[in-house]
């Protein structure tokens, strides 16, 4: 059984509790981070504090932990749940009035909620799907228009998975006025004539993590990165397409809306985008 940790415990994973009048539970009103572990160490710890607090900034909730003490439990779950490989996951809410009520508490009366816990994923980095790809389709992107902040209110992006699913797909794209805005818990790349294509950070989409370190790690080998819209078609058209999340790394689209992209099975950018990013990721890993 796993170990979590709840407002300054660690707890068996079935005697974790939070309050049902938990504004997280009725509101959607908190916040996650999800980090990945490889050979027990955390990646890209840093990018992800710093994110935390953006997020937190955003919707004007205090941090109940400092970035070292964030750091501490990390690796204290990591150790007590003897994790190699695998993700932690962290939610901060803004906790549980003794009501259900609109407006926000006062933070000095109701403090934060936090929960982090691990998922165990032996060989992560070994994924078999990344020598495959995964298949995309497109739906519409109606969530709301602060994609920046990385909410808990995930119902949109779920929909979208089981719409991919129920298409014999593996994930959804998203569109909004004609213009791919990310995947439902990832951002979305093209490469076309060698040139790395993807959407420029606006509150449109999620900052990602990984996009941030892949971006630095393509410039600093010499590939070209153009931060610009594009179309489903322009991917469609395209040489290859990937994705990145702290999940899955760098995962080649080999197909959408049933297109195969180039020969419908991965190129060459992705695949060594991949590669760089695990190797470099690994040797600054904590
Ligand atoms: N999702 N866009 C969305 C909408 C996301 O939910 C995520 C991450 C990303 C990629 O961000 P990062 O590289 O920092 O993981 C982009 C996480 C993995 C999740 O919800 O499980």
């Amino acid at each position: 059984m796993r170990t979590v940790y709840v407002n300054g415990e660690y707890l068996p994973e079935n005697e974790a509790k939070v309050s049902i009048f938990d504004r997280g539970f009725l509101m959607a009103d908190g916040v996650y981070e999800v980090t990945s572990v490889l050979d027990g160490k955390l990646i890209d710890f840093d990018g992800h504090a710093v994110r935390l607090s953006r997020s937190l900034d955003a919707l004007d909730m205090a941090s109940p932990v400092t970035k070292d003490e964030l750091l501490a439990i990390n690796r204290e779950l990591v150790t007590l749940n003897d994790i190699t490989d695998g993700m932690i996951y962290l939610q901060v809410t803004r906790g549980a009035p003794n009501d259900r009520d609109f407006a926000f508490p006062d933070p000095d009366e109701t403090p934060s909620t936090i929960v982090l816990f691990t998922q165990d994923k032996p060989g992560l980095a070994d994924n078999p799907v990344a020598l495959k790809g995964i298949k995309v389709i497109s739906i519409d992107d109606i969530r709301w228009g602060r994609r920046d902040i990385k909410t808990v209110q995930l119902l949109y992006p779920s929909m979208g998975k089981m719409m991919a699913k129920a298409a014999g797909a593996d994930d959804a794209w998203m569109v909004e006025d004609g213009f791919v805005t990310e995947g439902t818990s990832n951002n979305a790349y093209i490469v076309k004539n060698g040139k790395i294509i993807t959407r420029e950070l606006s509150t449109d989409i999620l900052h990602g993590i990984t996009r941030a370190a892949v971006l630095r790690f393509a410039k600093e080998s010499q590939m070209v990165v153009e931060e610009r819209n594009f179309t489903i078609q322009e991917a469609q058209e395209a040489d290859e397409a990937f994705i990145t999340s702290a999940s899955t790394f760098v995962m080649p689209v080999v197909e959408i809306d049933g297109e195969k992209i180039g020969k419908g099975t991965p190129g060459r950018v992705a695949p060594r985008l991949r590669e760089i990013y695990l190797e470099e990721s690994r040797k600054v890993a904590i």
